[in-house]
């Protein structure tokens, strides 16, 4: 399963590279905001800057903010110029689908993203969408099963050879990511917290510390 890390802060996705879990990186709006940008011209170089931390066949979702179809067309085109590397990221709306089927045409990849339902990324696929990001804890938060949705989506593709990936998103805990990992998705996109959290298991720090302990003791 691929990692791609939830976040638009420099400083994380290198991180994550240097552990060695970077498959791409995702942002949203709300992320880009965190960051110190202030205008169109940064937001632009901001993008570029992750680009070029990642590989070749890594790729960083930007998302565009118009929700009207001609200022989405041409905000995206926009964003895919920047750089080889950009996904353009558009939610699931009327005008998101007629986006998704213009940039599919021209081979311009697109992450459809707000997905809380099955109908929803039945749509995307056939719109022609390359990822579709269905928000597993957001659906928790609301005592629905984030999780159920993410199995009923691949069922769904795989009965119809759909080319669409899931990149499940909106991922809060550990759990999400191993249970995404054992539905067997293409991907996840997550805070680098909760990779961290995989690490997390009291018999590892007790075994350390007793395997550092009887070794200090016999040996100088
Ligand atoms: O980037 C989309 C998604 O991952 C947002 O996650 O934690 O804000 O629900 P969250």
């Amino acid at each position: 399963m691929k990692f791609f890390i939830d976040t638009a802060n420099l400083k994380e996705i290198d991180e994550a590279r240097s552990l060695g879990m970077l498959d791409g990186v995702t942002t949203n709006p709300s992320l880009i905001s965190n960051e110190s940008v202030s205008n169109q011209k940064e937001i632009q170089k901001h993008y570029i800057s992750i680009c070029e931390r990642l590989k070749n066949e890594e790729n960083v979702s930007a998302e565009v903010i118009s929700t009207d179809y001609d200022n989405m067309i041409q905000e995206g085109e926009k964003l895919s110029l920047l750089h080889p590397r950009i996904v353009v990221k558009i939610p699931i709306t009327k005008n998101g689908i007629r986006a998704i089927k213009y940039f599919s045409n021209k081979k311009i990849k697109t992450n459809c993203t707000l997905i809380f339902s099955t109908g929803q990324a039945l749509l995307a696929a056939k719109a022609g969408a390359n990822y579709v990001s269905p928000f597993i804890g957001r659906l928790d938060d609301l005592s629905y099963n984030g999780l159920n949705l993410i199995r009923e989506i691949k069922n769904v593709y795989e009965n119809y050879h759909f080319k669409t990936k899931i990149l499940g998103a909106s991922i809060r805990n550990p759990l999400h990511i191993i249970e995404c990992s054992k539905i067997g998705i293409h991907a996840i996109t997550s805070p680098i917290s909760v990779v961290y959290s995989l690490l997390n298991h009291p018999l590892t720090d007790i075994g350390l510390e007793k395997f550092l302990k009887d070794f200090k003791k016999k040996i100088k």
